[in-house]
C-alpha cells in the first residue's frame, strides 16, 4: 500500500514507472468512447472515496471516470456535508472511511489534513491538491510535455506569475524528472524555499528572474496559473493583479521562447489575465491535453497506490 502525497516524497523510479503506465493506458484506449471500460480491470470490486473540501471540475471528473474505466466504483463526498466539516477529527474520519473504501483521494486546504488522513487511514491516500501542492496535475503536465516533445529531462521550463501550489509541485518535478526551472514573478510571490532547495539538491538549475522577457528566452515550456488561488482571500485580488500584470503570458512573451515551445495552464483560467486567449488557443498551447492527461496519469497513480 502506497500513498501518493507529493512528487518529492515519491521516488523518481516510481514516478517514471507511473508515467510509462499512463502513456500505455492512454494508447491502449485510443478512440474508444469514454464510458467504455479498459481491457484491464484492476479496480474491479474496489471502492474509491473522492473527498472535496474545495471546488473542482477536472480532478473530480477525471478521477471518477478513471476509476470507472479501471472497473471500480466511486463515492464523491463534499467536505462540508461530512461530519469532517462539523468537528469530527481527520483521524477518526480516516479510520472510518478505511472500513468502507479501498482508496481515498482528498482535495483539502492545509497540507496537515492530508498528512493526518494518510497517517490514520489503513488504505492509500492520494493528494488531490492542498494549499501547498498539486502533484496529480504535474504528473499530467510531465506526461503532456513528453507526448508532444519527448523526454523532459534537460529542458528549460519557465513559470510566469504566482509561485503557488502548482508551481511548488512543478519545482519538485524538476528535481525528480531532471529539468531546469525558472520562476519569473515578483519577489513577494516566489515559490517556497524548501521546494527550491529540494530541486537544487537533485542537481537541476532553479532560477529566479524578475524580467519575464529575459526569463522565457530559450524556454521549452512556458507555464502559468491563476493569479489568485482558491485559498487566497478575495481581498488579495486587486493587489495580485497589480503585482502580476507584467507577467501575463501573451504572444509577445511567447515569441521570446523557443519556436517550438509549449504553453501550459492547469485550468481553470482567467482568460486575458494570466494568459491571453490568443496564447490559450494558439499554436503553442496544450492546455486541453493537460486536462485530458489528468485522467490517464491518475489511473496510473491509483494502480501504483494499490500495487495493481
Ligand atoms: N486543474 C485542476 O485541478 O482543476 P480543478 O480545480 O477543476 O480540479
Amino acid at each position: 500500500m502506497m500513498n501518493f502525497l507529493d512528487i518529492h516524497t515519491t521516488s523518481a523510479a516510481d514516478l517514471r514507472s507511473m508515467m510509462n503506465s499512463a502513456h500505455a493506458m492512454k494508447t491502449a484506449r485510443k478512440d474508444r468512447p469514454k464510458g467504455t471500460p479498459d481491457d484491464d480491470q484492476p479496480l474491479s470490486g474496489r471502492m474509491v472515496a473522492l473527498i472535496f473540501e474545495k471546488p473542482s471540475t477536472r480532478t473530480r471528473v477525471s478521477f471518477d471516470v478513471g476509476v470507472r474505466q479501471l472497473g471500480g466504483q466511486t463515492m464523491v463526498l463534499s467536505g462540508k456535508e461530512m461530519q469532517l466539516g462539523h468537528g469530527e477529527t481527520i483521524a477518526d474520519t480516516a479510520r472510518v472511511l478505511s472500513r468502507y473504501v479501498d482508496l481515498i483521494m482528498i482535495r483539502t486546504f492545509e497540507e496537515q489534513t492530508l498528512l493526518e488522513m494518510a497517517e490514520y487511514a489503513t488504505v492509500p491516500v492520494i493528494n488531490g491538491l492542498t494549499n501547498r501542492s498539486h502533484p496529480c496535475q504535474i504528473m499530467a503536465d510531465v506526461m503532456t510535455y513528453e507526448e508532444h516533445r519527448g523526454p523532459i529531462a534537460g529542458k528549460k521550463v519557465v513559470w510566469a506569475g504566482d509561485g503557488n501550489n502548482v508551481c511548488t509541485s512543478f519545482i519538485h518535478a524538476a528535481g525528480q524528472f531532471g529539468f531546469d526551472f525558472t520562476f519569473t514573478g515578483p519577489e513577494t510571490l516566489e515559490p517556497e524555499a524548501t521546494a527550491i532547495r529540494f530541486a537544487r539538491e537533485k542537481g537541476v538549475r532553479i532560477t529566479m528572474d524578475r524580467d519575464p522577457a529575459h526569463a522565457v528566452q530559450g524556454a521549452d515550456l512556458v507555464v502559468t496559473d491563476t493569479w489568485v488561488s482558491m485559498h487566497d482571500p478575495e481581498s488579495a485580488k486587486e493587489r495580485r493583479h497589480n503585482q502580476l500584470r507584467g507577467y501575463q503570458v501573451n504572444e509577445t512573451l511567447m515569441a521570446q521562447a523557443k519556436p517550438d515551445a509549449l504553453f501550459m495552464h492547469c485550468l481553470p483560467a482567467h482568460r486575458n489575465d494570466e494568459a491571453t486567449s490568443a496564447v490559450m488557443d494558439g499554436p503553442h498551447s496544450v492546455v486541453f491535453d493537460e486536462a485530458e492527461n489528468r485522467l490517464h496519469a491518475q489511473k496510473a497513480v491509483m494502480r501504483w497506490c494499490l500495487g495493481l
